[in-house]
């Protein structure tokens, strides 16, 4: 049975929901070894699949694990993903915003591997945050301030996480069908009504071009409709960092002044303001102007930024004690001009080599160390203006190499 489902989708040929059931179940169960999951994979990449080997996936994904439903939590639950970026910070600014909006929001999120970073290290950055809420205190915290953000409580969709750590080590991550099924699953799981997907494509991304997040699009909202599910997506550019900060404290900093108004005008507040309409929009059915009124009163008012402030609190963080490395090191510009570039994985690399991410799964992190970007995409600077600060792990000074800015 094995040969036979490896040899058909080696010849292109479409495989049926038993087959993909079977064959998946029989990985999970230790009867298909690591080398011959590896070898469909690559054939799934190579040759695709159709759209019903998409849906079966899904569904097998999903049966993989336990399904959560939030019957007891009254509103539509709207769920917010990202396929991941550098410097995405994104939920930590959204989620205040559209539960400012009156919109609950139960978002279980990820720690981060190799480039992206997880938001649940972002959060783990303050002193005494709780990521493992159990669904009582969940469903009484969500009743209270109408927000919680925590890492997952349940096994949702098992399947998918054995199926992506093979995925990272055997070079078939950038698969359409299989980030569908691996998304769409964990998605359907985590039990929200309506969903609003961030689709990043460029250098910093999985994706590599736009038709590729074009594909994707589509295929993430049939998905949804099979399950009763209305997913929206929005497609975004991942080639130059998202905003000022990459590291974690710096980003949970980053998110605070962006909820508090006093960062307007880059491609990260642009980005927030329009996921957090989307989601409030689905919320509320409201229309996408309307929704987006509603977040520039609740920045202007601070009700967005105060409940960032009770989230924070509800979950056992001292905001006051959040901190960042005290040992900096300047990059400067070698000429003046406008910058042209930033590229977004030197940047993560970089951020990376001061202990900001994991490279591998027990990988310890350091909360204090990253980069501030000084000057963004398009701003003028002149020679010897500082581009960017690196909160470093000790005294001790790093050689940078000159491949993060270009300056014409
Ligand atoms: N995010 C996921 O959860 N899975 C993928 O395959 C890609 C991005």
């Amino acid at each position: 049975m094995i040969n036979d489902v490896l040899n058909k989708k080696r010849l292109g040929l479409e495989l049926s929901y038993v087959e993909i059931r079977d064959f998946f179940n029989g990985f999970l169960a230790g009867s298909v070894e690591d080398y011959q999951m590896s070898s469909l994979l690559m054939a799934i990449c190579i040759n695709g699949m159709s759209e019903e080997e998409v849906f079966a996936l899904t569904k097998v994904f999903i049966d993989s694990g336990d399904i959560l439903e939030w019957d007891n939590i009254s509103g539509i639950k709207v769920d917010k993903h990202s396929t991941g970026g550098v410097g995405d910070k994104t939920t930590l600014i959204v989620g205040p915003i559209v539960a400012a909006c009156g919109v609950p929001v139960v978002k279980m999120s990820g720690r981060g591997l190799g480039y992206t970073g997880g938001t649940i290290d972002k959060l783990e950055s303050i002193p005494g945050y709780r990521v493992d809420l159990n669904e009582e205190e969940i469903l009484s915290q969500v009743k209270n301030i109408g927000i919680v953000i925590t890492s997952q409580t349940a096994d949702l969709a098992p399947m998918d996480k054995m199926v992506y750590a093979l995925r990272d080590v055997s070079g078939t991550v950038s698969s359409i069908p299989l980030i569908a099924s691996s998304i769409m699953s964990k998605k359907i799981a985590s039990g929200a009504d309506k969903i609003i997907i961030d689709i990043k494509f460029g250098r910093g991304a999985l994706l590599p071009n736009i038709n590729a997040a074009r594909k994707l699009s589509p295929l993430l909202k049939k998905i949804g409709k099979i399950y009763n599910r209305e997913v929206k997506t929005i497609i975004s550019p991942m080639d130059i960092p998202l905003g000022h900060n990459i590291g974690n404290s710096l980003e949970v900093m980053e998110a605070m002044d962006v909820l508090q108004g006093k960062e307007v005008n880059n491609s990260l507040v642009d980005l927030c303001y329009d996921l957090a309409s989307e989601m409030i929009s689905m919320g509320l059915n409201i229309s996408k102007k309307e929704a987006m009124d509603m977040v520039y009163k609740v920045i202007e008012n601070g009700e967005a930024y105060q409940k960032f402030l009770d989230l924070i609190k509800a979950q056992g963080g001292k905001i006051e004690k959040l901190q960042v490395s005290t040992f900096k090191q300047n990059i400067r510009a070698n000429k003046s001009g406008i910058i042209k570039d930033i590229n977004a994985i030197n940047v993560a690399k970089l951020s990376m080599s001061l202990g900001a991410g994991r490279e591998n799964e027990d990988d310890l992190i350091n909360y204090d160390v990253g980069v501030r970007l000084e000057k963004l995409y398009g701003d003028h600077v002149k020679k010897g203006d500082i581009l960017a600060t690196l909160y470093l792990p000790s005294a001790k000074k790093i050689k940078v190499e000159d491949n993060i800015f270009v300056i014409n």
